[in-house]
C-alpha cells in the first residue's frame, strides 16, 4: 500500500463508527452476539470498498459511514446464519455465536442484525434511499438464492462448473459489488461507473469465493480464524471438489467417491485424504488459475473507470490485489 493510503483511516473510523452504534441491549441473549460477532474482526472489505468507491469522487468519505456499516452488518448476519447451515464451530478464530449460545439465539440475533443493516442504511442520503433500498434488496435476496444454491448442490453428485460460478456470484461476489455501487451512487458518480464498479466488485468477489474454497483447505490454521477442512467434511461443491470429480480416474476417483458417500467417519481422515488427492490430481493450480482469471478481469474494469481522487483508485487497486495473497 501506498504511503498516502487512506485505508488505515477509513478503517479506525468505520470500527469506532460500530464500536459506537447502539444495536440494542435487552433481552442480553438477542443483542450480545451481535457485538460479539463484530467485535471478532474481520478483513472489514465490504465496507472499505463502499468508502473507497465513494472517496474515487468526493473527499469526505466519513459521511457514508453509516451505510458502509450497514453492509458489514448484514454481511455479518450472513455469517452468523451461513455457520449454522454450515455447523461451522470456528469464525475469526472464536466460537460462532451458534456454539457459544445455541441455534436460536443465532437465528435471531442474526434476524435482528438485518434490520439494523436497515436502521444503517437510513443514515444515507435521502435523495438516494429508494434506489439504495431497491439494490440492496435485490442483492440481499440473491444472497440467500446463492446460499439456498449451495445448500442444494451438497447433495448432488454431479455440479458443474457454470453453476458454481453462478452460485457463488450470488452468494458473494454480488455483495461486494453492491458495496462498491453503493459508495458510487452516494457519491452521485456517473451511473456508467456505478455499474462498472458493481461489475468490478462481482468479478473480484467470485476470485474472492474462489481463493476461501482454496484457503478451506489449504489455510494454516492459527490464521485463518475458521475450520480448515470444514468444506470437505460437509462435501461442499467448491470448485476444488468439482475439479477433483472430473480429473480423477480409477482408484482415485473411486476413493474420492467413498469418502463423499461416507455417512458415518473419522474427520481428519477424511480431510486429509480428500486434501492429499486434491494435492495429487494439481486441483490447487487450477482453482488459482480460474481465480487469478476473474480478478484479472476485474482490475481491468476498474482501469477504465473514470475517478477524481487517484490515491483512492490507488488504494483500490492494491487493497484488492491483496486479497489475492491473503490468508485468512
Ligand atoms: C467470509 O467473508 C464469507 C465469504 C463470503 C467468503 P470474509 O472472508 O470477508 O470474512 P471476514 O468478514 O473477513 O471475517
Ligand atoms: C458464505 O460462503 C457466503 C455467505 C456467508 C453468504 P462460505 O460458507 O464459504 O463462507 P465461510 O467460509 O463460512 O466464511
Ligand atoms: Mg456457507
Ligand atoms: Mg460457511
Ligand atoms: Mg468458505
Amino acid at each position: 500500500m501506498t504511503k498516502k493510503s487512506p485505508a488505515h483511516e477509513l478503517l479506525t473510523n468505520l470500527e469506532n463508527f460500530l464500536a459506537e452504534e447502539n444495536f440494542g441491549e435487552s433481552p442480553k441473549e438477542l443483542y450480545q452476539p451481535i457485538r460479539y460477532i463484530l467485535s471478532l474482526g474481520g478483513k472489514r472489505i465490504r465496507p472499505l470498498l463502499a468508502l473507497l468507491s465513494y472517496g474515487l469522487y468526493q473527499d469526505d468519505p466519513e459521511k457514508i459511514l453509516g451505510p458502509a456499516a450497514a453492509i458489514e452488518v448484514f454481511h455479518n448476519f450472513t455469517l452468523m446464519h451461513d455457520d449454522i447451515m454450515d455447523e461451522a464451530p470456528l469464525r475469526r478464530g472464536k466460537a460462532t455465536v451458534h456454539e457459544k449460545w445455541n441455534p436460536n439465539v443465532a437465528i435471531l440475533s442474526g434476524d435482528v442484525m438485518l434490520v439494523r443493516a436497515y436502521d444503517l442504511l437510513l443514515k444515507s442520503d435521502h435523495q438516494y434511499l429508494p434506489e439504495i433500498i431497491r439494490l440492496f434488496n435485490q442483492t440481499a435476496a440473491e444472497v440467500c438464492e446463492g446460499q439456498q444454491l449451495d445448500m442444494n448442490f451438497e447433495s448432488l453428485t454431479v455440479v458443474e462448473e457454470s453453476e458454481y460460478i453462478n452460485m457463488i456470484r450470488l452468494k458473494t461476489a454480488v455483495l461486494l459489488g453492491h458495496a462498491l455501487q453503493l459508495g458510487a451512487i452516494l457519491a452521485g458518480a456517473p451511473s456508467r461507473d456505478s455499474q462498472l464498479l458493481y461489475e468490478f466488485g462481482v468479478n473480484i468477489g467470485i476470485g474472492f469465493q474462489l481463493k476461501d474454497d482454496l484457503l478451506d483447505v489449504f489455510a494454516d490454521q492459527a490464521k485463518f480464524g475458521k475450520q480448515v477442512g470444514g468444506d470437505i467434511i460437509s462435501n461442499k461443491k467448491t470448485f476444488l471438489l468439482i475439479k477433483a470429480l472430473e480429473a480423477a480416474k480409477g482408484q482415485d476417483l473411486m476413493e474420492l467417491n467413498t469418502w463423499l458417500s461416507l455417512k458415518e467417519f473419522d474427520k481428519t481422515q477424511k480431510v486429509n485424504a480428500v486434501t492429499a488427492l486434491y494435492e495429487k490430481l494439481g486441483i490447487r493450480k487450477l482453482t488459482e488459475e480460474k481465480m487469478n482469471f476473474y480478478f484479472s478481469k476485474g482490475f481491468d474494469q476498474l482501469e477504465s473507470i473514470s475517478f477524481k481522487n487517484p490515491d483512492y483508485h490507488e488504494t483500490l487497486l492494491s487493497i484488492t490485489q491483496d486479497l489475492v495473497h491473503r490468508e485468512k
